[in-house]
């Protein structure tokens, strides 16, 4: 199994360039099955969730070609599986994002249950409740959830909560539905605007993406056209807090900095300069001992602050002076870098959804396991400011949402290399 080795102490200190964003790029890959005609998607970023996503793709009988550049080029003209099967779910949950358009485009679709998460339950029932009223019968078989809609009916579905994919999968499913589908509390993240454009320049009639409104004309048909993937926000704001952990001065270019103001307020709060331009951000110590602060922080749905920069943060925490009190409210159990932070010598406590980081000295090197993607990045960082070296193990969870990250890293000035 393939780990990280970090010499820590180094500041980070130059320029980064920023990939696709994993969350834009996952349902627009799946938006390529509501159309027989192709769809040529740019900035793909080079991911393992984009290979499962890709081989889920293909197993149903959508021709794929790789491009230049990070493009990528699907052609369902048709398939002959509408299935999602148990063994790519279990290894991506976005795999669910199949769900609305083979319902959609081809009356059918089986995706299996995703079953038990690292990071808590994660249920599925608002995509389900969501198709149901649009028509659809929904049963179960082995596991398998069954949907099956001759057309879906335009309808107004009030989401019981905010779910990113929930939404992503009701408004591909409503782009062919007969009517007008109206989403209420629909999730307001950046991703769900740029899917927005994709399945817009398909011919889609979308009004309110990016809003908690969002109303879908539906069309008979879409066609086929070329989209290029927004910029990752959670990567960015990744490298932005591993150089301010470092002390260190660094320019994440092709960003979207108006994607991450909760993020970037926070930054401040702990005490970096913060500079933006139309697509960079340049992070930098403010003052002259450029000792960080710690933060409070409550994670919510956009445009709060994200729940995949929560275990980034409480990695800074571990490091600045004072305490911050940080609140997981999306997701039960996503703490699991606590402990193994704590073997990095950090003073952190759980109690339920709130972790109290009470800053220390140091960090000095150690061992760990990294448990979920953004928990692995929260190592990393910690790694990076730890004395001596850092092994982080298991990061194949990594490498699901993190394009290069080492070459990256290395570039910055870090010292990383993957050992098996
Ligand atoms: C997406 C992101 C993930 C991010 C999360 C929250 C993708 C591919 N993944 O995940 O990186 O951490 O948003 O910003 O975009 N819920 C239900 N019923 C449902 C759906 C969700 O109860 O039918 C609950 C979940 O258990 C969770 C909360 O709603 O507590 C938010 O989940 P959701 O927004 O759906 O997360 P994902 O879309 O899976």
């Amino acid at each position: 199994m393939e780990k990280l080795a970090i010499e820590g102490g180094i500041s980070l200190n130059g320029e980064v360039a920023i990939s696709g964003a994993k969350n834009a790029a996952l349902p627009i890959l799946c938006a390529g099955l509501l159309t027989a005609e192709p769809l040529i998607i740019s900035n793909v970023p080079h991911l393992r969730d984009v290979t499962t996503m890709l081989s889920l793709l293909g197993q149903m009988g959508v021709n794929i070609s790789v491009h230049d550049k990070l493009g990528i080029e699907l052609h369902a003209s048709n398939i002959h599986t509408p299935e999602a099967p148990y063994e790519m779910v279990k290894t991506m949950r976005a795999s669910v994002l199949v769900l609305g358009p083979l319902t959609a485009r081809f009356g059918e679709a089986r995706v299996s249950l995703p079953g038990g998460c690292a990071i808590g339950l994660r249920p599925v029932d608002q995509h389900l409740k969501g198709l149901q009223a649009m028509g659809a019968t929904i049963s179960m078989d082995h596991g398998y959830m069954i949907v099956r809609a001759p057309r879906l009916k335009g309808v107004r579905i009030c989401m019981d909560l905010v779910t990113v994919t929930g939404t992503e999968n009701l408004m591909m499913a409503a782009t062919l539905a007969e009517g007008t589908t109206i989403i209420e509390n629909a999730a307001r993240e950046p991703e769900i605007p740029d899917l927005a454009a994709c399945l817009t320049a398909m011919g889609a009639k979308i009004k309110g993406a990016g809003s908690d409104t969002i109303t879908i004309e539906g069309v008979d048909k879409l066609h086929g056209a070329s989209h290029s993937v927004m910029p990752d926000r959670i990567e960015t704001g990744t490298f932005l807090v591993a150089a301010a952990a470092t002390g260190g001065t660094v320019r994440v270019t092709g960003a979207r900095p108006g994607t991450l103001d909760a993020v970037l307020d926070k930054l401040r709060e702990a005490g970096v300069k913060i500079e933006t331009g139309t697509d960079w951000i340049t992070v930098a110590p403010n003052g002259t001992n450029g000792k960080l602060r710690a933060v409070n922080l409550r994670t919510a749905p956009y445009p709060a602050f994200p729940t995949d920069m929560q275990a980034q943060f409480v990695a800074l925490n571990t490091v600045a002076s004072g305490t911050g009190v940080v609140n997981e409210t999306i997701f039960e159990n996503r703490f699991m870098h606590v402990q193994e932070l704590q073997r990095l010598g950090a003073d952190i406590e759980v109690e339920g959804n709130t972790a109290i980081v009470k800053g220390v000295e140091h960090l000095d090197g150690a061992t760990v396991m990294a448990t979920d993607l953004r928990a692995s990045a929260s190592l990393v960082i910690a790694g990076l400011v730890a004395r001596g070296t850092t092994v982080v193990d298991r990061i194949y969870h990594l490498d699901r949402g993190y394009e290069s990250i080492e070459e990256k890293l290395s570039k910055l000035g870090a010292r990383i290399r993957r050992v098996s």
